[in-house]
């Protein structure tokens, strides 16, 4: 992920009108055999350290993106931002509650420093149109959302273990907490806070070849359906919101997708269609499904033309747009074209907590 955007600061001059530029002025991991790379490819960047500790100690440093595994996201979003250090942090935000309560009250010591989530699947042209539309009140009723994050790779039981399916970096849980945040990010944003869950929680492949030529157990959930009820804040009223993470959903390679069913309007969005918008409006008479080409209309305009096509590159390019912008004019640009706020990790946490109460209880848990 660390490349993901550093390969982006490199074509900035892609973003059209912006007044923020981001420079790579260094890099920490544990694992120098990936500094080569960075050396290779920016110039600019004058530090090279397997010690986050360096990092926080250079004043020429503002901001720093932080995607590590699960089980350091405490310690060290903690430690960047009582460095004063803005903050990109990764999700799940913490590898379970009590990790992110303690990152949230870090945070309320700290007000200064900007903090967010990373997220960057609505900032699709097709999500970001399902978000105008939410932010304009269109659905009329809602008849019931369904929001999810889909991968198939570890449908391959060769497939070796790593830090992901190990419960002690990744969390208990599992594929919630790698990929729930996503699934998420769109509901919550809208206020639709989820007030129960019944979790249905599954374990596919239970042991992974080691990579040392044995056999290590899988202890991590590889799939999540959490049914839930959620409160619409307009209306007061409930709906159903069926939230999926997947690993292991044969033939989905990272299927991202929103559905949200109104009586007025409907739509639906799915990367396996990057630009395919799939759209109902009804006022009585025939029930007509459109489809819409969205193209490049991005939040961000870009030098691309409107008519041509988006990638997963290009919606990360996008979100980190969103995180400068609000850091530099204190606001996002539009409501949903921003990134994850803490308080909304805060949200994923107390789902996913109570996901797994309704898994060990088999019953529906309140939040
Ligand atoms: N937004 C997204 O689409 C997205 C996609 C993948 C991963 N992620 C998130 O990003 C984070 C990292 O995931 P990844 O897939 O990049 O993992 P990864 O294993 O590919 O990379 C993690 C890096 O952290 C380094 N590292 C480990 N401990 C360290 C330490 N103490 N100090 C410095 N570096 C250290 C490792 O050497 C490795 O290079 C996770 O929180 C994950 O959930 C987000």
């Amino acid at each position: 992920m660390g490349r993901e955007f550093a390969s982006l600061t490199a074509r900035w001059c892609h973003l059209l009108d912006v007044d923020f530029q981001p420079r790579i002025a260094a890099i920490c991991d544990t694992n120098e055999s990936l500094f080569g790379w960075y050396k290779n490819h920016f110039p600019s960047i004058e530090q090279f350290t397997t010690n986050y500790r360096d990092l926080l100690a250079n004043p020429r440093i503002e901001a720093i993106y932080c995607a590590i595994p699960h089980h350091l996201h405490q310690q060290v979003y903690c430690d960047i931002v009582r460095a004063g250090k803005h903050l990109m942090g990764e999700k799940p935000f913490g590898i379970d509650k009590p990790a992110n309560d303690a990152i949230l009250s870090c945070l309320k010591e700290h007000p200064n420093v900007f903090v967010r989530c990373s997220s960057e699947f609505p900032f699709y042209p097709a999500a970001q149109k399902i978000c105008d539309m939410i932010e304009n009140k269109a659905f009329g009723k809602i008849i019931e959302v369904n929001s999810g994050y889909l991968h198939s790779s570890d449908l391959d039981p060769n497939k070796p273990i790593n830090w992901k399916r190990m419960v002690e970096f990744n969390g208990e849980y599992g594929c919630m907490g790698d990929l729930g945040m996503h699934a998420c990010h769109i509901p919550f944003k809208a206020g639709w806070k989820p007030v129960n869950v019944r979790a249905l929680l599954a374990k596919i492949i239970t042991e992974r070849p080691d990579g040392k030529g044995g056999q290590a157990a899988c202890k991590t959930w590889d799939n999540a359906t959490l049914c839930c009820e959620a409160r619409d804040p307009d209306r007061g009223e409930l709906f159903p919101m069926i939230l999926k993470t997947h690993r292991i959903d044969p033939g989905q390679k990272n299927t991202w997708y929103i559905e949200i069913k109104g009586t007025k309007v409907s739509m639906r969005f799915s990367t396996k269609l990057p630009k395919t918008l799939f759209w109902m409006d009804y006022q009585g008479g025939e029930q007509i499904w459109q489809q819409i080409d969205m193209g490049n209309d991005t939040a961000f305009k870009t030098i691309t033309g409107g008519i041509f096509e988006i990638a997963f590159s290009d919606v990360i390019f996008q979100m980190w747009a969103a995180f400068l912008y609000e850091y530099v004019h204190g606001k996002p640009l539009k409501r949903f074209a921003a990134c994850v706020t803490p308080q909304e990790t805060a949200w994923t946490h107390e789902l996913f907590t109570a996901a797994l109460a309704s898994q060990r209880e088999t019953k529906t848990v309140e939040i």
